[in-house]
């Protein structure tokens, strides 16, 4: 599917879908007899979520968590508030944390500190697309499928302003997305 607002394609579906096979069957090997909660992060992760989820071939518990950060995203605090809490109790469980991305890092270490709080058996990450030269905290990723360079990505579950959720790729969008937005102003 071409998109007219796409710069370029970062990561092609092809990619996206072999990555993923190849993601599931190493969960599936190290989850196996274990009892397995993936919580996925609204909204972005639920793409990658629900293709990843559908290449595990043992049992596996899903659940979602809604966040969002307070005050400006220049605040390196990394509170956020939490909108949706899981449904599942994850005590003496193992929970994966299904991520679109990584970038500066705070988001998650805020969400692995609350989760660690719950006394799980385990607690692990699986990200998509990790963005590391913005980390300003480090984080102990076990999955990942794709380093990504420090450009804004959109598509397969990331948005610019609510948009291109839906494309099959990862691409960088077209600077004049931007700047008309800006000149509309
Ligand atoms: P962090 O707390 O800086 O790691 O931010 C992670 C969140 O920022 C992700 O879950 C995304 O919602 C958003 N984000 C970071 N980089 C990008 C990007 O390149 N495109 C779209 N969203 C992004």
């Amino acid at each position: 599917m071409l998109n007219d607002d796409i710069e370029k394609v970062l990561i092609t579906e092809a990619e996206i879908k072999y990555k993923i096979h190849e993601l599931g069957g190493i969960i599936s090997n190290e989850y196996s007899g274990k009892d397995l909660v993936m919580v996925s992060v609204l909204r972005g992760g639920v793409i990658f979520m629900a293709d990843l989820v559908r290449s595990i071939s043992i049992p596996v518990t899903i659940d979602f968590m809604a966040i969002s950060s307070y005050g400006p995203s220049t605040d390196t605090s990394g509170v956020v508030r939490v909108l949706k809490d899981l449904e599942e109790n994850i005590n003496d469980r193992h929970v994966l944390i299904v991520e679109d991305i990584i970038d500066t890092g705070l988001t998650l270490s805020y969400l692995l500190r609350s989760l660690k709080a719950r006394e799980p058996a385990g607690l692990d990450v699986c990200v998509l697309l990790d963005k590391s030269a913005r980390r300003i905290v480090d984080l102990p990723i076990k999955y990942k499928g794709f380093d990504v360079p420090d450009v804004f990505v959109v598509g397969y579950g990331l948005d610019y302003r609510q948009k291109y959720r839906n494309l099959p790729y990862v691409g960088i969008l077209n600077k004049s997305v931007y700047e008309e937005e800006w000149a509309n102003l």
